[in-house]
């Protein structure tokens, strides 16, 4: 009784509160004219261009937002320049409605932290949304509200540039962060002068694209749809994304922007989402190349009809709106749910009570790169960092290891850490693997050459880096991609290293002494020849401005590796698309008979399987069991494991459950991850991880496309990978 007195006055505060903003928001509407709503659902960049606008309104910024036609800016960016912008509008228009102010603060603004590929291997959510809660802070203090991520774009083809900007490959690894970022943008309350407001994006099936070339067409059924792509958009919506962000691409033939089913049935009605879509760059102009409009009148319609409150950058809506309502085109009505919907971020920002309160140039420079910010970058950055080889323990190294010899063109690269989209971040910040190892030796122990440029044909400087390596104990090759790699517009059609940098890691090894390999880069790559030749290998992604200290402090044991794999690492691009949790099919791979589903030059293994990282612990699962083999539709059962750590050195494990439904109404993937936990062993220790099966790890659209569990034969996996794993079987009844 007094629990459910409690829960009536929530609900009922929740409600008057509720109430009382619908008030405001309804007060403010009520006084703007039909072009000051219309200017509230256009959003210009202030400052650089992230794409291309030919339609653009004639006359100065400040002019326009003066006039009532801006409601967003985003690329402005510090507490001056956006407090300039903002006293125009809430002291010189009719209307004085407060800007909000965008950026793509996509892994850091000043102080740039790990793309968010190389977050998602921490497989810790408590220090994603804390590099999240980072970011924010420091954005708020330089004018930012808003922030255009999370990127929860499922990635099954690491051709596509924007693999980077995501968690991987999996759906429940990533809605596990896309609510972790989520939360860490936003903070508990997002009226607080340190929290942002986040944008899951690019809704949706934009990772799909067909040969993973950038902005492609996407076509898929609506069951891998649901159940793989827009998981962590249910997910963000569920931890209080306040916006999303409408996807460049087209699925079975209806482009994003124009998608009344996605924007307006799935995410409004279903999901009950009441924050703003806003579309991405330009695309609802590009409905018309699409095909979808016959020009930008038709593409306003589209996209204000299927849900696309604020247009970015095609002036779509400010020119073409007020006609469609006076033509009947576009009702007044469904302008007005639009406006109101960007009013309530507003509101919830706390913007009508103090415009300004983003705007304040003392506390800008004191959270601008403060100690705190760049020690939280460099924790997370080894937290990122994932070991895939390490032969004979030749890692960590011994500070009395000798000379070492730092070969490569990322070893020294200033720019190339910072990794695609780190827009504010500046390469004078960053701490090159050279000068990482430099803090942890002494100078004369360091030798560095470059070995080739990135893409270089050239083989030069091959020589001075082989008599380097000849001089050395132990020679660190960082070999990768640059930064302008991955990222948007920047898909590739190969996976192996660009330039002569094989030819490179060739030389280098030929002169006999131990080489530990150190990737950068900003997708799995397919480098089967490097795993076989180097004696360890450290995948370090672009880690941001600690880089150098985080690869050091792994090469030198002050971390100790944890980060596992959050994508397939291929051994060559035509495996792509290659998953964990494909489908088993009637003909699965088998190399003794040969009318299988198998390439015949190739094998069908991934170099390294999803979930995959190695530690300087050694960790051995056993006694895989469940409290009971059976479990009805709406109940439960325990898995629970061992996990030993065998090694001489305390370390964190990502113990791994996956599961697979034997037989279905429809086929189910050969294994899909349900849980997961970091846990931390001491040498000699054992712990038992427990995970508990729940009727909704067990859900899946069924032949007639309702969510629900069918009974029947499962099989539950553990592991600290997606390959290599205990199995026990349960049973689901009636
Ligand atoms: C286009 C990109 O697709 C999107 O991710 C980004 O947020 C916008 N441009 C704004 O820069």
């Amino acid at each position: 009784m007094h629990k459910i007195c409690i829960l009536l006055l929530i609900y009922s505060i929740a409600w008057s509160q509720q109430r009382s903003l619908d008030a405001r928001i309804d007060s403010v509407l009520s006084k703007m004219t039909l072009d000051e709503k219309i200017g509230q659902l256009n959003q210009y960049s202030g400052g650089f261009f992230t794409g291309v606008n030919k339609n653009r309104l004639s006359g100065s910024y400040e002019q326009l937002i003066r006039e009532g036609k801006v409601g967003s800016l985003l690329n402005v960016f510090g507490s001056e320049q956006t407090r300039k912008m903002q006293r125009i509008a809430v002291e010189q228009s009719r209307a004085k409605i407060p800007l909000i102010f965008g950026l793509d603060v996509i892994h850091g603004c000043k102080t740039t932290f790990p793309v968010p590929l190389a977050e998602a291997s921490t497989w810790d959510t408590a220090a994603v949304a804390l590099s999240a809660r980072w970011q924010a802070i420091e954005a708020s203090s330089a004018g930012i509200h808003w922030t255009f991520g999370p990127m929860v774009d499922i990635a099954r083809d690491p051709r596509w540039g924007r693999i980077v900007e995501g968690s991987g490959e999996d759906p429940y690894l990533g809605s596990l962060m896309a609510a972790a970022r989520v939360r860490g943008y936003q903070g508990g309350d997002l009226a607080a002068n340190n929290t942002i407001v986040a944008c899951a994006k690019h809704f949706a099936g934009y990772g799909g694209a067909e040969g993973g070339r950038d902005y492609n067409t996407v076509d898929m059924s609506e069951r891998t749809f649901r159940e793989v792509y827009l998981k962590p958009f249910k997910s963000a919506v569920d931890a209080g994304a306040g916006t999303l962000m409408a996807s460049f691409n087209e699925i079975g033939g209806v482009p994003s922007s124009a998608n009344h089913q996605l924007l307006t049935r799935i995410l409004r009605d279903e999901w009950k989402f009441d924050g703003f879509v806003v579309s991405d760059w330009n695309s609802v102009g590009e409905l018309i190349p699409h095909g979808a409009a016959k020009d930008l009148a038709q593409a306003a319609e589209l996209g204000i009809n299927a849900g696309v409150d604020m247009d970015m950058e095609s002036d779509a809506y400010i020119a073409s709106l007020k006609n469609l309502v006076n033509s009947g085109k576009v009702s007044q009505n469904t302008i007005d749910e639009s406006v109101r919907r960007i009013l309530r971020i507003k509101f919830r920002l706390g913007l009508f009570e103090d415009p300004y309160k983003y705007c304040d140039a003392a506390r800008e420079k004191a959270q601008t790169r403060s100690k705190e910010i760049i020690s939280a970058a460099r924790m997370i950055a080894g937290k990122s960092i994932v070991l895939l080889k390490n032969d004979g323990e030749i890692l960590p190294l011994k500070k009395s290891i000798g000379t070492v010899a730092i070969i490569g063109p990322l070893a020294n690269s200033k720019r190339d850490p910072l990794g695609a989209w780190a827009q504010q971040g500046d390469s004078g910040d960053v701490v090159t693997v050279v000068e990482g190892v430099r803090q942890k030796l002494s100078a004369a122990q360091v030798l560095y050459e470059q070995g080739c440029g990135i893409t270089d044909s050239s083989k030069n400087g091959f020589a001075a880096a082989v008599a380097v390596a000849k001089k050395a104990d132990v020679v660190l090759l960082v070999l990768g991609e640059s930064l302008a790699m991955s990222g948007e517009a920047y898909s590739r059609s190969r996976l192996d290293l660009p330039g002569v940098q094989e030819e490179l890691a060739e030389a280098v090894c030929a002169a006999g002494k131990p080489v530990i390999v150190i990737l950068m880069n900003g997708r799995p790559l397919a480098v089967p020849w490097i795993v076989e030749h180097s004696n360890a290998l450290i995948e370090a992604w672009f880690l941001g401005v600690q880089s150098g200290n985080a690869v050091a402090d792994v090469l030198f044991g002050s971390v100790n590796p944890s980060g596992k794999l959050p994508v397939t690492f291929p051994r060559s691009v035509g495996q792509i698309p290659l998953y964990y949790n494909n489908k088993n099919t009637g003909r699965p791979g088998d190399p003794r008979n040969h009318y299988t589903s198998a390439y015949f030059d190739l094998e069908n293994t991934p170099l390294f399987p999803f979930g995959f990282g190695l530690s300087y612990s050694k960790f051995e699962y056993s006694h895989l069991t469940l409290n009971v083999s059976s479990m009805t539709m709406d109940g439960s059962l325990t898995a629970s494991v061992d996990v030993r750590n065998s090694g001489t050195r305390a370390g964190e494990e990502v113990v791994q459950f996956y599961i697979r439904d034997l037989v279905g109404s429809v086929t189910r993937p050969v294994k899909e991850l349900k849980g997961f936990s970091k846990v931390a062993l001491r040498p000699g220790e054992t712990k038992k991880v427990e995970f508990v099966i729940m009727p909704e790890h067990l859900k899946f659209y069924t032949l007639d496309m309702t969510y629900a569990i069918e009974p029947g034969e499962f099989m539950l996996f553990a592991g600290g990978n997606s390959r290599d794993v205990l199995e026990v079987p349960f049973t689901v009844t009636q």
